[in-house]
C-alpha cells in the first residue's frame, strides 16, 4: 500500500478518569488507503470513538505512532495539531458539538471562514441544502431536531471538501430517505472530491457500501471482515 492515508502502529490509549485508569485502545494497528472507506464498528465501549479522535488529532495516543495525511500526530502540540486538521480532515462527533450561539448556516460556514474563503456563507447555503435543511438555514441548534443537528454536523465537516473524513455513526438518528441524504454527502466527497472515509456504524446499508470493515472489541481490532455483498 503506497503512502496510506492513515497509519497506526500498535497504539495504545489509557484514559484516566474519576474511578481510574481505563485502558480503552491497546496494540491497534491499522492502514487506510487513499480514497479507501472503512466501516468501523463493534460493541458500545469498545473504543470506536476514542479510535476516531486519535486519527483526528482530538486525543494524543499513550503508546505507538499514529501517522495521518503523512504527518506523525503523536509528535504535535495543540497548536500544530489544530493546523494539521484545518480543512483537511473533517469531523462529525457522536453528539455533534455544534457551537449554541451560531445559526445553522453560521456554524458550517466558519470552517471556511477560518480558512479565509470568501463565499463561506453561499457554499454553507449550498451543502445543508444538500443535506435537506434549505428551510432552517436560521435556526440555533436548539431549535433542530436531533438528527438536523447531526446533518448540520455533517454539513460543517464536508463544506471543506476534507480530504480525510472521520464520522461517528452519521446517520444513527435518520430515517431512511434522510439517511440516504447523507450517505449521497459522504460517498459524493468520496467520489468527486477522492476522500478517504472512516464511518463509525451500525448501519448495515453503510457497512455494505464501505471497502472493508474493521471490528473493535475491548480495545483492539478483533478481526478485518470485507464488506458484504
Ligand atoms: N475520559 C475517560 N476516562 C476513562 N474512561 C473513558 C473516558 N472516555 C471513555 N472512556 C471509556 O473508554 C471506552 C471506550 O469508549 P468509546 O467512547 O471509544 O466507545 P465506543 O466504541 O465509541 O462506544 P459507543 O458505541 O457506545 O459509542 C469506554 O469503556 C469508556 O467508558
Ligand atoms: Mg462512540
Amino acid at each position: 500500500m503506497s503512502s496510506p492515508v492513515v497509519a497506526l502502529e500498535d497504539v495504545a490509549l489509557t484514559l484516566t478518569g474519576n474511578a481510574g485508569p481505563v485502558k480503552v485502545l491497546e496494540g491497534v494497528s491499522l492502514k487506510v488507503a487513499a480514497g479507501e472507506t472503512v466501516g468501523l464498528v463493534g460493541p458500545s465501549g469498545s473504543g470506536k470513538s476514542s479510535l476516531l479522535m486519535l486519527i483526528g488529532g482530538l486525543e494524543t495516543a499513550t503508546a505507538g505512532r499514529v501517522e495521518v495525511l503523512g504527518q506523525e500526530l503523536t509528535a504535535m502540540d495543540e497548536d500544530a495539531l489544530a493546523r494539521f486538521r484545518r480543512g483537511r480532515v473533517g469531523v462529525v462527533f457522536q453528539s455533534f458539538h455544534l457551537i449554541p450561539t451560531m445559526t445553522a448556516v453560521e456554524n458550517v460556514a466558519t470552517p471556511l471562514e477560518i480558512a479565509g474563503e470568501a463565499d463561506a456563507f453561499d457554499r454553507a447555503t449550498d451543502e445543508l441544502a444538500a443535506v435537506g435543511l434549505g428551510a432552517r438555514l436560521e435556526h440555533y441548534p436548539a431549535e433542530l431536531s436531533g438528527g438536523e443537528q447531526q446533518r448540520v454536523a455533517l454539513a460543517r465537516a464536508a463544506v471543506t471538501r476534507p480530504q480525510l473524513l472521520l464520522a461517528d455513526e452519521p446517520t444513527g438518528n435518520l430515517d431512511g430517505a434522510t439517511g440516504a441524504a447523507i450517505l449521497d454527502v459522504l460517498f459524493g466527497l468520496r467520489d468527486r472530491h477522492g476522500a478517504t472515509l472512516l464511518l463509525v456504524t451500525h448501519d448495515a446499508e453503510i457497512a455494505r457500501r464501505c471497502d472493508r470493515v474493521v471490528r473493535l472489541r475491548d480495545g483492539t481490532v478483533e478481526r478485518f471482515a470485507e464488506a458484504a455483498e
